[in-house]
This record gives structure tokens, C-alpha cells and sequence, in this order.
């Protein structure tokens, strides 16, 4: 027995040493152009399955089949992954095919996962394969987007891929637009409604919208869709962005329905708040003419959007500019009810 011992000794000892030695040797290949041998492609790919099912099984989806939720998705899968995985409208630079592993046609194999498991993928990204993480890592919303986004993607041809991602067919017309195309694949007032969780950015201050850019790009507003879009525009660009915006006519709108006790209830608390519970009123800043500029303009925007932001400030994880405490703390106490009245309300006041 105590020889068997002093056997495993000395073999602990030596096995790192001698695994040292090897790498240190150079002798393992790092060659990307010779491919995994099958076998260790397999172990791989049988541990990333693993981890990522092992990982998914205590997350619920959210419901994900409202259609709102692909429309910002498609958009920055067109810019953030389509150049990794291609897409019905892009076909993939050849290096890209030269990674190991190499990305895979996501429409194929989109439909091996579950929800919760694309969710994980999507958010944590994937180690060893350049499969990148969620550029936020503290909401999880704008992933699920994009998990509804994935579900429906094997299902799309170009044309329903285009018209999803606003991307590639504007311009054609002839229109003359001072806006990086980009901006209103998502942003155009005609490709949004009442239950969009893009906003609506017509009408806002240049203060307010040019205050979120910088949030944007610096980082204290997360927003991953919002990220990728501001990452690479040069900062002198922003006036003449937010100037087109903040000074474009408004579309004529039709009033969708609503339910009027959701939208008086909503009224109320706007108007006079809730002492009991600190809700201060909301129309104390938002929306009156002579409003702080950097008071965003709430009244028409859109529903879910208007939801979303809410959930986001009374999580504490909004951010904002130099202001947003006050917003902050106005949204602590709002319950789930209270959230849904205040948005029937903003959403459908004109
Ligand atoms: C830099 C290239 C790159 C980018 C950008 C990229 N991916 Fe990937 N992705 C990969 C690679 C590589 C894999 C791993 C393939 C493997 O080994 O299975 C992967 C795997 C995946 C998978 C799992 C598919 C499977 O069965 O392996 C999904 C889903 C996915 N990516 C979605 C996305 C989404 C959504 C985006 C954009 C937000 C994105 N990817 C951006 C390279 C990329
Ligand atoms: C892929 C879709 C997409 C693209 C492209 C995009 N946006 Fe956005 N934008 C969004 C979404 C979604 C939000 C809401 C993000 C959040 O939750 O904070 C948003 C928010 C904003 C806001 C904040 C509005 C508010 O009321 O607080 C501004 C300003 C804005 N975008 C301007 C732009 C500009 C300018 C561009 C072009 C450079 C652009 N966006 C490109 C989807 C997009
Ligand atoms: C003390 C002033 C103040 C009060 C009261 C207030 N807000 Fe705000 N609100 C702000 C400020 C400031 C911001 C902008 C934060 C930022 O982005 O920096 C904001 C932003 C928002 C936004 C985000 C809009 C967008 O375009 O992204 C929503 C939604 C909102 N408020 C709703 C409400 C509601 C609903 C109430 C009432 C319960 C309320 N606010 C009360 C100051 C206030």
C-alpha cells in the first residue's frame, strides 16, 4: 500500500511538470488552417452542448412571440452577426469561413436549440470559438429579442429578412437623407407602431437626444442595439443627427384602441402621483411647454417601449444622463399595474 502511495505521489508531481515541458517544447500545433482530427471536434462540440443545456435549465422564456420584438433584432443581426453567420441578405466574407471552428449557417441549425438555450448562447457567447458575448451584460430583454428574432429566421427568405431588418432596401427611391442608413432602418417613423420597443425620436429636444447618444457611447445608458449603432460614428456627427430628429414633422397617426380604465388610471397618477407610496406626478416634468429640455417627451411614444423603460428604471438599470436619479426614484414604487396604466396612458396621449 505505501508503495502504491508513493507511486501517485511522485506521478502527481511529474504529470504538470511533464505537461509543462510540452508546451513549453512548441510541439503542440496551434494551426488554425489543419483543422480539429473528428474526435476532438466532437468533444468540443459534446461539451458546449452540455454546458450550455446544463446552464439553460433554470431560465424561463418570456412570451416571444410578439412580432414587435424582431424588428430591432433583425436590424443588429444584419450589423453584429450576419458577418460571422451571413444572412438571406449577406454572404460571408471567405476568411470568415477559415475561423476554427468555423460559424455555422445559424438557419440550419438554429432550430437543435431550445429558447432557453439560444438565450444563453446569444448572451454569454461561446469560449474557444470567437463566438462573441451580448455587448451588455446587465439586461436580458434585447436578448430574448433576439432569440425571437433566431426562432423565426430559418423561416425567412430575403425579402421578409429585408423588410424585417429595415436595412438594404431604404435608399432606393431616391431619397436624399442626411441620416447614416442605419439610424432609420430601426428609427423611421413609418416602420413603427403603437407596441414598438424602438422609440419614436421625432419631437424629442436636441438636449435629450443628444444626451442619450453620449449615454449610448459611453456606456452609462446599456443598450447592446444601441451600442453597436453609435460605436463607430464619429462624435462630431451627433448635432446634425439629433437636429434632423428633433425638428422632423411628425407622421399623422391613427389612435389604435385602447382600454379607457387603463388609460384613466394611467391619467391619474400622471396628474397627481401617489403620496403613500413616494410616486411623484409625472407631468410635474414630463411634458409641460415649459419643460426642462432634458425631461424626455413621453406623451405618444410608444407602449412598450414606454413598459420596458419603466422596468428598466425601477430595476435601477436604466441609467441616464447627469438627471436620471430623479427618474430613477420616481419608478422605484411603480408595480407592474401601475406601469401598464402609465403606458396606455403616455402611449396613447397625443
Ligand atoms: C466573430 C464571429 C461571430 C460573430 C460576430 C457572431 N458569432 Fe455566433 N458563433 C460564432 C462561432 C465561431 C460559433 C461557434 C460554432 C460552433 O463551434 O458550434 C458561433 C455560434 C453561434 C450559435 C450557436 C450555433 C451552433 O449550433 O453552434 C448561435 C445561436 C450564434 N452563434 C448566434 C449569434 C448571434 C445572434 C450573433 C450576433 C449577436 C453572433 N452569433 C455573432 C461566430 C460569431
Ligand atoms: C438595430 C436597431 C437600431 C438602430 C440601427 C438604431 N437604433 Fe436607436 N434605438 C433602438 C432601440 C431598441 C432603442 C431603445 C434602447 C434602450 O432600451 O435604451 C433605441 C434608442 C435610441 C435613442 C434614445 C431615445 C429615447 O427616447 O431615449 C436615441 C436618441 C437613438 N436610439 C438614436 C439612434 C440613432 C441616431 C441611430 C443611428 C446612428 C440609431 N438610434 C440606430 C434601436 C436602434
Ligand atoms: C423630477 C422629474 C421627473 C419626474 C417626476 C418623472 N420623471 Fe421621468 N424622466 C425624468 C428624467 C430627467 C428623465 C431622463 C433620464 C435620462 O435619460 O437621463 C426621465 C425619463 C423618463 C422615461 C424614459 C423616456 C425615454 O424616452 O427613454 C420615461 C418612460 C419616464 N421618464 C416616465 C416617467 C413616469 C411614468 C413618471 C411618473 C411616475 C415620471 N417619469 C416622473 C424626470 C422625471
Amino acid at each position: 500500500m505505501t508503495i502504491r502511495w508513493k507511486y501517485l505521489i511522485i506521478a502527481a508531481i511529474l504529470l504538470p511538470i511533464i505537461g509543462f515541458a510540452f508546451a513549453w517544447s512548441g510541439l503542440m500545433s496551434v494551426k488554425a488552417s489543419t483543422g480539429h482530427w473528428a474526435v476532438t471536434d466532437w468533444v468540443l462540440h459534446w461539451m458546449m452542448r452540455n454546458s450550455i443545456a446544463t446552464a439553460s435549465l433554470s431560465r424561463t422564456p418570456p412570451p416571444l412571440d410578439d412580432p414587435n420584438l424582431v424588428a430591432g433584432a433583425a436590424g443588429h443581426f444584419e450589423t453584429g452577426c450576419a458577418i460571422c453567420h451571413g444572412s438571406p441578405a449577406q454572404l460571408r466574407p471567405p476568411s470568415v469561413m477559415a475561423m476554427l471552428p468555423p460559424p455555422p449557417d445559424l438557419k440550419e441549425v438554429v432550430p437543435e436549440w431550445s429558447d432557453a438555450q439560444l438565450f444563453e448562447i446569444v448572451k454569454y457567447g461561446v469560449r474557444f470559438t470567437g463566438m462573441p458575448a451580448w455587448p451588455v451584460q446587465t439586461r436580458d430583454d434585447e436578448v430574448w429579442s433576439m432569440v425571437a428574432f433566431l426562432r423565426k429566421l430559418p423561416d425567412m427568405n430575403a425579402q421578409a429578412y429585408v423588410k424585417a431588418s429595415g436595412l438594404h432596401g431604404l435608399g432606393t427611391a431616391g431619397e436624399v437623407s442626411p441620416l447614416p442608413i442605419t439610424c432609420e432602418s430601426c428609427h423611421a417613423e413609418s416602420r413603427l407602431n403603437d407596441e414598438s420597443f424602438i422609440p419614436r425620436l421625432v419631437g424629442q429636444s436636441e438636449a435629450y437626444l443628444l444626451q442619450a447618444l453620449k449615454d449610448y457611447h459611453a456606456g452609462r445608458r446599456p443598450s447592446g442595439f444601441m451600442q453597436l449603432a453609435v460605436a463607430t460614428l464619429p462624435q462630431d456627427v451627433l448635432p446634425d443627427l439629433v437636429h434632423y430628429y428633433a425638428t422632423q414633422q411628425a407622421l399623422p397617426r391613427t389612435v389604435t384602441a385602447f382600454d379607457p380604465q387603463l388609460f384613466e388610471a394611467g391619467a391619474r397618477l400622471a396628474q397627481r402621483g401617489r403620496s403613500a407610496d413616494k410616486i411623484p406626478a409625472c407631468l410635474s416634468c414630463h411634458d409641460r411647454t415649459q419643460a426642462n429640455p432634458a425631461y424626455p417627451k413621453l406623451s405618444g411614444q410608444n407602449g412598450a417601449y414606454l413598459r420596458r423603460q419603466l422596468e428598466l428604471f425601477r430595476q435601477g438599470l436604466r441609467g441616464g444622463g447627469t438627471a436620471q436619479h430623479l427618474m430613477t426614484s420616481a419608478a422605484k414604487n411603480l408595480n407592474d399595474a401601475d406601469i401598464a396604466a402609465l403606458s396606455a396612458f403616455f402611449g396613447h396621449r397625443r
